[in-house]
């Protein structure tokens, strides 16, 4: 029988466009590079592996077509999500994790959903993803050698920093901020006061 890794790499590859599937190997790649140096091991090293493989699992969908498949998962979008669909793909690439690609594990599903705005209750495993998701190697913008080195601070500090330099993004064009991201921040610099 197949694992839930060997069918998830099956259907990203039959179902995503090129360059969508190349960044979500690399993003597999890389969450794995982090997932061991920060001492990941066996089941957490194969939920980093299959959220990975599946966290953009419809990235490549229309905005209408997000919408209308929130609505059938019974997802009710944001505000937010309303103004920029896009950001439905998590939500929406969560939600069909269980359908779609038979994967029924909780740690998976949150790591999927979080992956873009980031979140409360975040584990290792959705933190990793969240990191590789804006650190792999195709990625090119200013700063990103710098950001990468900050995983030599641990994830906590390297998901801060990634956090911060995403939040510069968005306010630097104007852009809206989703709350979610504001709570995963404030969750990890209470997290660093507790030490
Ligand atoms: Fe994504
Ligand atoms: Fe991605």
């Amino acid at each position: 029988m197949k694992t839930d890794i060997q069918r998830a790499t099956e259907l990203v590859a039959s179902q995503l466009p090129a360059e969508l599937y190349r960044h979500t190997v690399r993003t597999r790649d890389y969450a794995l590079e982090l997932a061991k140096a920060y001492g990941c091991e066996g089941r957490e090293l194969e939920r980093i592996e299959l959220a990975a493989l599946l966290h953009d699992n419809c990235k490549h969908w229309q905005a209408q077509r997000l919408m209308d498949e929130a609505k059938t998962l019974g997802y009710e979008p944001t505000e937010l999500e309303m103004r920029v669909p896009a950001l439905l793909h998590a939500r929406v690439g969560a939600h069909r994790l269980q359908r779609d690609f038979g994967v029924t594990d909780g740690i998976v599903y949150s790591a999927v959903y979080c992956h873009t705005v980031g979140g409360r209750g975040m584990g290792r495993e959705a933190r990793i993803v969240f990191c590789a998701d804006k650190l792999e190697p195709g990625r090119d913008y200013e700063g990103l050698e710098g950001l990468r080195a900050r995983a030599a601070d641990g994830l906590n500090e390297l998901c801060l920093a990634v956090i911060a330099s995403g939040l510069n993004y968005l306010t630097g064009k104007g852009a809206p901020i989703d709350t979610a991201t504001l709570d995963f921040y404030n969750e990890l610099i209470l997290e660093r006061s507790v030490g």
